[in-house]
């Protein structure tokens, strides 16, 4: 019974990261510019019903919503190369066309008035499948519209679907770049409350963390959003794969949060992948060998992790789940293990398994490897409360002026009150607590007995 997922993805940045995901879906299950099945695609043992669903004429049709306030990305993705795979009654472009103007007051806003037609293609969709599993948002939050009328849609998603899993893609902005939107810090902030409060899992990629990468790794001086983007569907594809070539573990996506997220509020994931090598970034076509114990050591390494944090000295891995794909003997995940164990390459909290989980899944045989290994790691770790400590200050940096609040007073969340910017950065700073509390040996139980045994348990820390 395939567990469907309807991708939402909502503005500039959410749609071009969509497209570039369901660009490299076709491309892995062998689906043509215009969802027909290659004929070469003869292997079975993939699903692709989890993200395709199939038309009257046998065509492959992505679950997918694309939703945008300004017309510009929509346009082309609707005169590119996949313009036929898409329902073209799936899109929803604003009526006056005028996006959201970077300000999260104005998108939600939006949402109260255009609800009730995004609603109806999504019920839509969740009827066309037989075991809807959830929903993936797409956005970034330093806009508008992602971030704005994407907070709006997670409070509807989890009213109206409160059973089913959301997970979303969420890029953040790049805090150190004067050049991004310049009213971030509380479009971010205001959106991390939905996230916190509305999400089951969010994916964090951050700006900074992918143009660092592109240029560490791929040597791209000043990348384009294409080039970023790049990076950020090879690992939405990598994070994906357990689902789309299931195999007996992480199957489905409540089987992955289950096993990354033991706390329901510290659900922020951060994500590494190596090596970025071959047919998706040309500039990277480096080959080198490639063994399990190296992809799983450079995954630990914060360099390549697609987050910028600082990690503090207690810092620590809640959990780890690397997907590894390629050509790979289980032993050598097990040497590879007992190796990371030895060398003390990650620490774990102290009042959980210290472990490494590892899921090897099949990589697509229609899309040639030019390395042996290849992996993915999804990580929850307290670090990334620095990430939203960044947030807050920039944000009361901001307020105590009253930067660019006009903008914000105009619309609809803020026409009484600045409320809602309290309560985001109340629920935000609780969720910073949250996770340094995490950190401490007696999180579960701070006034219990255990508080002792906990302690001891210090050696647990070493995967
Ligand atoms: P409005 O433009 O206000 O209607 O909202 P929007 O949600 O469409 O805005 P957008 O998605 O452009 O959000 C702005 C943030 O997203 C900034 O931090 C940009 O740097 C980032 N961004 C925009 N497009 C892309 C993209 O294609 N890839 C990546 N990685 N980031 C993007």
């Amino acid at each position: 019974m395939p567990r469907e997922i309807i991708t939402v993805q909502a503005g500039q940045c959410g749609n071009s990261i969509g497209s570039q995901f369901w660009q490299q879906l076709c491309q892995e299950h062998g689906i043509s510019q215009d969802g027909n099945l290659e004929e070469f695609a003869t292997e079975g043992g993939d699903r692709k019903d989890v993200f395709f669903y199939q038309s009257d004429d046998t065509r492959y049709i992505p679950r997918a919503i694309l939703i945008d306030l300004e017309p510009r990305v929509i346009n082309s993705i609707q005169t590119g190369p996949y313009k036929n795979i898409y329902n073209p009654e799936n899109f929803f472009v604003g009526k006056n066309g005028v996006g959201a103007a970077n300000n999260w007051g104005d998108g939600y806003q939006t949402g109260e008035l255009v609800h009730e037609d995004i609603m109806e293609m999504i019920d839509r969709e969740a009827d066309g499948s037989d075991s809807l599993e959830g929903f993936m948002l797409l956005h970034s939050i330093a806009g508008g519209t992602g971030s704005g009328l994407g907070s709006f849609l997670l409070e509807r998603l989890n009213d109206r679907f409160p059973k089913k899993i959301i997970q979303t893609y969420s890029v953040f902005p790049d805090t150190t770049n004067s050049g991004d939107v310049v009213v971030h810090p509380y479009n971010s902030l205001l959106s991390m409350r939905r996230l916190t409060q509305n999400a089951d899992s969010v994916v964090v990629l951050d700006n900074g963390a992918l143009s660092r990468i592109a240029a560490d790794r791929l040597h791209v001086q000043e990348p384009s959003f294409q080039q970023t983007n790049q990076l950020v569907s090879t690992v939405m594809s990598a994070s994906t794969t357990t689902l789309r070539y299931p195999g007996y573990m992480h199957n489905d996506l409540v089987s992955i949060i289950a096993s990354l997220i033991p706390t329901p509020r510290c659900h922020f994931l951060m994500t590494a992948y190596t090596p970025f090598t071959g047919d998706n970034v040309e500039q990277a076509k480096t080959v080198r060998k490639t063994t399990v114990l190296d992809v799983m050591r450079r995954l630990l390494q914060p360099k390549n992790r697609m987050v910028s944090t600082i990690p503090g000295k207690k810092s620590c891995y809640i959990s780890i789940l690397n997907v590894i794909q390629g050509d790979v003997d289980p032993t050598d995940v097990h040497k590879s293990l007992l190796r990371i164990r030895e060398r003390r390459l990650a620490t774990f909290i102290p009042w959980g398994p210290a472990s490494i989980q590892v899921a090897l899944t099949k990589k697509s045989p229609y899309i040639p490897m030019n390395h042996r290994v290849s992996g993915l790691m999804l990580a929850n770790h307290t670090s990334i409360a620095t990430l939203f400590k960044r947030i807050v200050r920039q944000y009361d940096g901001m307020r105590k002026r009253n930067a660019f609040m006009e903008g914000y007073k105009k619309t609809a969340p803020f026409a009484d009150n600045l409320n809602e910017f309290d309560e985001a950065r109340e629920v935000v700073t609780d969720l910073i607590a949250e996770y340094e509390a995490a950190e401490d040996a007696d999180y579960l139980n701070p006034d219990g007995p255990e508080k002792a045994a906990a302690g001891e348990a210090g050696d647990k820390r070493v995967a």
